[in-house]
């Protein structure tokens, strides 16, 4: 695997993976297939790349590194080899401590707010969330979904820190170590902070570091997550119970991913499959469709959307019996969500409908 050593301007530093790309985020915005990222103005382009964690042969672009270094407390030192790693967790699996404690910075602590961008277009955004990144001096985030921002937010933003791939751990150091320098910080993602998202991540590396969600007035912006977003483009997929399932096995074990997807298909819960291809986990949707196919008619009606709200955007519905062979189409990859119906789902007019039951109640 090759690597290349680039750090923040402000805080934990990181090693970018140049050929290796198992995170889930990473993998939905750079996938196998080919895939469209929005194009950007040449002014707010180079804003996004402002503080950049490259990937490339380059160490850390910076327009505004003198800047963004005064208004940060401690910074990781770049040597040290417990806050650098390989793609995935701090980057690497290997690396489980935090850089800088809550006791290496002066400052009185600033704000940290993870902040969902739903499916990717700006309309798409909640009031909210724009809101709440108009507030935010710094943002941090994945280069995909800072590619997604409103021109107007980086017009307004102070700093934006994007790494181009993976990174999920040091990059939600950099936005905690941000914030309690005394910045207002926005961690952003796709969809959701609370799907397969880093809210979770976020507090319990606030926790490690001695500090307190209270302390950063910590708080979560929701926005439409990919399941609801896919849901929309298919008509009316999930409106009983259902549940999400991700195929990623990076942090979650496939005999455990098993047991769920026969738990669900068994119980009659439509079924979101989230992150379902990439060249490597190629066994896990092979698996997922045969686990799927022996619990559910081969004519289950399943919503297929690739890219919900962006510009490569596809939307197909199938049967299930057809899902095994997408798997090596431009439709499945790591930005597609499938949408898998129950036995009672039915598809009329080119939507996918599953009743809630109004029909044993009501004459319509
Ligand atoms: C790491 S998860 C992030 C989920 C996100 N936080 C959410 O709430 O939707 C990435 C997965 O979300 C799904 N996804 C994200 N954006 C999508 C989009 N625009 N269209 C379809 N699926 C999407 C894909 O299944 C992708 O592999």
């Amino acid at each position: 695997m090759s690597t290349d050593n680039t750090d923040s301007s402000c805080g934990a530093s990181e090693t970018q993976s140049t050929s290796e790309n198992t995170s889930d985020e990473a993998a939905s915005a750079s996938t196998d297939k080919p895939t469209t990222d929005a194009e950007t103005d040449t002014e707010t382009a180079s804003k996004r790349g402002a503080s950049e964690a490259s990937s490339a042969s380059e160490t850390t672009t910076t327009s505004t590194e003198a800047s963004s270094s005064s208004t940060c407390g401690a910074s990781s030192d770049s040597s040290d080899p417990a806050s650098s790693g390989s793609c995935g967790a701090s980057g690497s699996d290997d690396e489980k401590e935090v850089g800088a404690t809550v006791d290496d910075f002066d400052a009185e602590p600033g704000r940290l707010v993870a902040v969902g961008l739903g499916p990717g277009q700006p309309e798409g955004m909640t009031a909210k969330a724009r809101s709440a990144l108009m507030d935010a001096g710094h943002i941090v985030g994945y280069t995909t979904y800072v590619e997604l921002l409103p021109d107007e937010v980086v017009e307004a933003a102070e700093d934006i820190y994007n790494t181009p791939m993976c990174g999920e751990v040091s990059r939600t150091e950099e936005a905690i170590d941000r914030a309690l320098a005394g910045n207002s910080v926005a961690i952003i993602g796709s969809g959701d902070p609370n799907v397969y998202a880093l809210a979770g991540l976020a507090l319990e590396i606030v926790e490690s570091k001695g500090a307190t969600a209270s302390m950063l007035d910590f708080d979560v912006v929701p926005g439409v997550p990919a399941a609801q977003s896919c849901a929309a483009r298919v008509g009316a997929p999930l409106v009983n119970d259902t549940v999400s399932i991700s195929l990623s096995d990076h942090l979650t074990d496939m005999p455990t991913i098993e047991s769920r997807l026969h738990a669900a298909a068994k119980e009659g819960f439509t079924i979101s499959i989230y992150n379902p291809w990439s060249r490597k986990r190629r066994d896990n949707y092979e698996k997922c469709c045969e686990i799927l196919l022996e619990h559910r008619d081969p004519g289950t009606p399943v919503g297929v959307v690739h890219a919900a709200g962006r510009e490569d955007e596809q939307v197909e519905i199938v049967e299930l019996a057809e899902l095994p062979d997408l798997g090596e189409t431009d439709l499945v990859d790591m930005t597609t969500t499938l949408l898998v119906g129950n036995e009672d789902t039915y598809v009329w007019d080119d939507r996918m409908v599953t009743p809630r039951g109004y029909e044993t109640k009501y004459d319509y």
